[in-house]
């Protein structure tokens, strides 16, 4: 009998995934993606215990493994020590989704120098150094025949404001703005080596972070109107861009920035006016 490729299920057999803020929202939806495709995953949270222990059992219940592992993105010495926990109890990491981030809204005038000073560190520090110690440990491990055509996938989690200026959140846009040349800037480097780096740009996805835009129902028909697919997202949009981005489906993508955002990104502004 000829040998089967494995099931589009299962295409991550094998392989150990840390999903930053994996407990709620955009991480947890991806977090539950790659159980489900066989990889062991990192349930890393902040705050609350309970609901990343709520995602582990799930992904448990998918028949994968996986641990939730607190550590604050913005401190060295947590990021380094959950990085040790992951290859602790994994043996190594071979997929970083990079995705715990936080928005502080304030006019700009407002804007205290804590909001600014928060936002920067999670969404733009945390990034660089989950991306870093990432980096160390798939350079530590070298290639494993037959586990990935990658040495490790680095996914960062940015937004459409990467692209879209956003008034009363210039800490955030500037997050975004800075995470897309950090992507595209250790793309270039690290390429080589063979190590695939990428975002994914989402949109208005249906999560705590933007409640206060999808829960009233007026606030829900302006944002509406921002989105040609007229519909707001949910985490599984992003956690299937995930997962391909993570496979080696997508071998030669390397740089880029996966809008996934009904078409948020195309001015909708503009469909009667202009
Ligand atoms: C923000 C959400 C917002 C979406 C679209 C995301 O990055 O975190 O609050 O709804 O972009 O504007």
């Amino acid at each position: 009998m000829n040998q089967e490729s494995p099931k589009p299920s299962a295409v991550l057999n094998g392989q150990t995934a840390v999903v930053t803020g994996g407990s709620s929202g955009i991480g947890a939806g991806i977090a539950r993606a790659l159980g489900e495709a066989g990889a062991n995953v990192v349930v890393n949270y902040s705050g609350s215990r309970e609901r990343a222990e709520e995602v582990v059992a799930r992904i448990r219940e998918q028949g994968s493994q996986a641990v939730a592992v607190q550590a604050d993105v913005s401190s060295e010495s947590d990021v380094e020590a959950m990085f040790r926990q992951a290859v602790e109890i994994f043996g190594t990491v071979d997929i970083l989704i990079s995705n715990a981030g936080v928005q502080q809204d304030a006019a700009f005038t407002e804007m205290t120098l804590d909001e600014w000073n928060k936002v920067i560190s999670i969404n733009l520090t945390g990034a660089f150094l989950c991306a870093r110690a990432a980096t160390r440990e798939f350079l530590r491990r070298g290639m494993v025949p037959g586990r990935s055509s990658a040495l490790g996938k680095i996914i960062f989690v940015s937004s459409v404001h990467e692209i879209i200026p956003w008034s009363g959140r210039v800490n955030y846009a500037a997050s975004k703005g800075g995470l897309m040349l950090f992507m595209k800037s250790i793309a270039q480097e690290l390429g080589a080596k063979g190590i695939r780096v990428n975002s994914i740009a989402p949109g208005a996805i249906r999560t705590p972070i933007n409640r206060e835009s999808w829960d009233d129902p007026e606030a829900k028909a302006e944002l509406l109107k921002l989105i040609p697919r007229n519909r707001i997202g949910d985490s599984s949009d992003i956690g299937k861009a995930a997962l391909w981005l993570a496979s080696d489906e997508s071998d030669y993508v390397h740089g880029t920035s996966l809008v996934v955002d009904g078409g948020m990104t195309l001015y909708p502004g503009f469909i009667s006016a202009g």
